[in-house]
């Protein structure tokens, strides 16, 4: 598969979006099945859009300032919804992702040092050695067609497992899945009682989800019961349970409770493992439809150890591999909308919002907005290559920004860079048949399907 010719830029697959505002009942089932068509076509050429919905003002944000203004300049004025606490409270407990105030901030500052940068090598021993059994096992299926969207959503859980707790979660892994995809299409789609009720009045679909809030966090517990006791003492932590474990609020001396603990794992679980799957699965799916893009990584990637003793050090290199990450978090953002309520007015750029706003501020919309980016809707990672100009500021936010940017990025980015530099060193990645893959939102930017991918060793 080579090519001295440039590929021209395709356009990935990407729903056609509605030419207008959508009615107010074709808003809520866009919520529900698509949100994805929530905005009308026009919304990816404006700074702002707003609607009201049941006399609430609701604003989409894409003009920079203004995100920039919500996100790092007033945060505190700023929200979680009460939709977005019933629908992630179950899976994510009373963790980072959904405290607020001083909770949050001790949470933050006693998690933050666990999540360095430093930690990643000792992290991406992990990532190899569970990136190299999925390759041995691949290669046995050379030539037959594959579900690569299970193998990343495996070896990510894997990863998540081994990392957090030093354990192979061949045991947990098939039950863990079950249950979250399970709670991602029964319970996790907002209906129009968990926008309007206060989280105080539980709806009967939360009534179902504490049911299964129980089921999960029994998960869990077994979870880090079952860790190996031993192996701590003088050699260091072994993972990041054990730094979460022994880590302290820097201002309060503070450690975390053991149900703390736990809703912290149930956390970083549910935050880290899926996003980073599809992450991966979205990159594999666009080298496979740009097999010259393919072919400019192979040529960076034959050659570095990417083992066990040296991904840490070839990390740095691997700069296409990261543009092509950077840009499947472009086309394809797992968090495809931050959601956020105003506590009170405010004047956000050239945008006032008045007190009890729903803000949206939506990756996937300003990913692909029209005046920030030159060919906003093609596949084209040199623009994220060290030598391109900066993208614009606060119109790329795969990981949000401000206080509560995400606490796993560097996490999320050395492990789809190495696993992604791997598949492209070990195979050349085609797919078998030509029906496009649609995004869709379940929680996070989904594909509609699994494709058969075909693998042929290089
Ligand atoms: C490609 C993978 C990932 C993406 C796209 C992603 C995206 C995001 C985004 C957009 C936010 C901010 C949400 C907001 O402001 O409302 C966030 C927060 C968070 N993420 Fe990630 N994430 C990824 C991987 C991870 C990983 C691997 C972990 C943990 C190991 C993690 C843990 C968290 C936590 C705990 C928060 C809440 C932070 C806070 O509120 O202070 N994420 N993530």
């Amino acid at each position: 598969m080579s090519s001295t010719v440039e590929a021209p830029l395709f356009i990935p697959p990407r729903p056609d979006y509605p030419g207008e505002m959508p009615s107010f009942p074709a808003f809520l089932r866009a919520v529900r099945t698509n949100a994805l068509l929530m905005w009308p076509d026009y919304a990816y050429e404006r700074d702002v859009v707003e609607s009201r919905i049941l006399g609430r003002a609701q604003m989409l944000l894409n003009a920079p300032e203004a995100i920039h203004h919500v996100l790092v300049g007033n945060p505190d004025n700023y929200r979680r919804t009460p939709a977005s606490i019933r629908i992630l409270r179950p899976i994510a407990g009373r963790g980072l992702l959904l405290s607020e105030g001083e909770d949050w901030r001790h949470q933050r500052r006693t998690i933050a040092p666990a999540m360095a940068p430093r930690v990643i090598p000792m992290l991406t021993r992990h990532m190899a050695s569970v990136t190299q059994e999925m390759i041995a096992a691949l290669a046995t299926r050379e030539g037959q067609p594959v579900n690569l969207l299970a193998a990343m959503q495996s070896a990510a859980l894997d990863i998540a497992g081994r990392s957090m707790f030093s354990l192979e979660t061949r045991e947990f892994g098939p039950e863990m899945r079950a249950l979250l995809t399970e709670y991602g299409f029964r319970l996790a789609q907002p209906h129009l009682m968990d926008m309007v009720l206060p989280p105080g009045i539980p709806t009967l679909r939360d009534l179902r989800r504490r049911r299964f809030q129980a089921r999960w966090m029994a998960l869990i517990d077994r979870i880090i019961d079952s860790r190996p006791a031993t192996g701590v003492a003088d050699d260091g932590p072994r993972d990041l349970f054990d730094l979460l474990r022994d880590a302290r609020d820097p201002e309060t001396g503070a450690a975390f409770t053991r149900p703390q603990l736990r809703d912290q794992v149930a956390t970083m679980i549910v935050a880290g493992h899926e996003t980073t799957a599809i992450t991966l699965f979205w990159s594999l799916y666009l080298l496979a439809l740009d097999p010259a893009e393919q072919d400019r990584l192979a040529a960076e990637v034959h050659g570095p150890n990417l083992g066990p003793d040296g991904a840490a050090d070839a990390l740095g290199r691997l700069t296409r591999t990261r543009a092509v990450v950077s840009e499947a978090l472009r086309l394809y953002p797992p968090a495809f909308t931050l959601v956020r309520a105003a506590i009170g007015p405010d004047q956000a750029g050239a945008v006032a919002i008045p007190k009890g706003a729903i803000l949206m501020i939506s990756p996937w919309v300003l990913h692909r907005h029209r005046r920030l980016w030159r060919d906003p809707d093609a596949f084209d990672p040199s623009r994220f290559l060290p030598s391109a100009p900066t993208p614009p500021r606060f119109a790329y936010l795969p990981f949000g920004a401000g206080p509560r940017v995400c606490v796993g990025a560097q996490f999320a980015l050395a492990e789809a860079t190495l696993l992604l530099a791997a598949m492209i060193q070990a195979f050349e990645i085609g797919l078998d048949g030509d029906q496009p893959v649609m995004p869709t939102p379940v929680i996070t930017t989904q594909p509609n399907r699994a494709p058969a991918f075909l693998l042929r060793r290089r």
